[in-house]
């Protein structure tokens, strides 16, 4: 028999994230090569976004992907969460060249306030949200407090791009395939800040800072590159990442639902890792059933990364006491 579809939301739908993005979940790629979606879209209500958004759905229409049962395109958020099981938050506004993302604290901040308020109203009972607009750690916090009817571990935010990013660097300096690294986790703030976690990640099943065996690489060049990809692309691009930010909300939402994955997101910490225990810090976690988790917690950090782990929890918690008067 069929299974029910899935409603999942989609905000910002017709930018740059929105249509690389589209297009993956509706073939499958996302929740299940035999799972059904219903694409809920939202774009700002203005003629220009709406008709661009009506552009984007008119190529999804042309894919005719078998597992595309309905379409939803809104300008109203109560229609765009109405009964969603997944909401994802992509849509606002990117930084541009010179600017780090917690500059677009106070525009994008607002968003994630109506956001949250309409999700709590007429989101699906089983909702979880995925907050991917920037500065994301902070814009889950907000949406979170303003839907209090949804437990605060069904807001993620997503660090997912800097552990395919780390990933990605320790195999190209190591040489090898990206198959060989793994347990490559990202500690705090999507921001350069972040803590790529080497000292325990694996490339070819042994420990990644003896195979490198370079420690001025792994702390003076390995952090900064993973920590400030996202200028350098937006330097090389003239616009911020969206194919391979796409690509990892797949895999972040993907791995969410596959019982047994072990993969970094952002979660409300819970004072895990030495974190404050009300801010949402990357971490590893293991899919438990689908949509559940559990926070891994058995990493041993030494002198050093505790003291990375404190400096991406001290921008946390500045980033928080700037929006303290969007929570809820
Ligand atoms: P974009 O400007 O191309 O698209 C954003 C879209 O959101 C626009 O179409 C805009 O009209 C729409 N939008 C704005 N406010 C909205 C609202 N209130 N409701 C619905 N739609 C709204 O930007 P993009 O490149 O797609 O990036 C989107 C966001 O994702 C940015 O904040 C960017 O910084 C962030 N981002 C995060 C990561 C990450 O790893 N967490 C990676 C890449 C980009
Ligand atoms: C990224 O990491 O590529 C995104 O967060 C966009 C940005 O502003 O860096």
């Amino acid at each position: 028999m069929a299974k029910k579809p899935i409603r999942v939301a989609v905000t910002g739908a017709a930018g740059n994230i929105g249509y690389a993005l589209l297009f993956r979940i509706a073939s499958g790629q996302m929740l299940g090569a035999d799972q059904p979606v219903i694409l809920q879209l939202l774009e700002i209500p203005v003629e220009g976004p709406q008709k661009a958004l009506k552009g984007v759905a008119m190529e999804l229409e042309d894919c005719a992907f078998p597992l595309l049962q309905d379409m939803v395109l809104t300008g109203d958020a109560d229609v765009a969460f109405k009964d969603a099981n997944w909401c994802l938050l992509v849509g606002s506004k990117p930084r541009g060249p010179g600017m780090e993302r917690a500059d677009l604290l106070k525009d994008n901040g607002k968003i994630f306030i109506a956001q949250g308020q309409s999700i709590d109203k007429v989101a699906a009972d089983d909702a979880r949200v995925a907050v991917v607009g920037n500065p994301c750690n902070t814009n889950v916090m907000i949406a979170a407090s303003q839907a209090k009817r949804l437990p605060a571990d069904r807001f993620t935010a997503m660090v997912r791009l800097d552990e395919n990013r780390g990933r990605a660097q320790l195999a190209q300096k190591a040489g090898v395939s990206i198959n060989e690294v793994s347990d490559l986790f990202i500690y705090g703030n999507h921001s350069p800040t972040m803590f790529a976690d080497y000292t325990h990640a694996k490339i070819g099943g042994k420990a990644a800072a003896d195979v490198i065996n370079d420690r001025a690489w792994l702390e003076n060049d390995y952090l900064p590159t993973v920590g400030k990809r996202g200028a350098a692309i937006i330097e090389a691009r003239g616009l911020s990442s969206a194919a391979s930010a796409a690509n990892a909300l797949i895999d972040h939402v993907h791995d969410l639902v596959t019982p047994g994955a072990i993969h970094s997101v952002a979660v409300k910490s819970e004072g895990r890792y030495g974190f404050d225990p009300n801010v949402w810090a990357g971490m590893p976690v293991k899919t438990t059933a689908p949509g559940a988790y559990e926070v891994i917690t058995s990493y041993e950090m030494d002198d050093f990364a505790k003291s990375k782990i404190k400096i991406t929890n001290d921008e946390l918690v500045s980033e928080r006491d700037t929006v303290k008067d969007m929570l809820s």
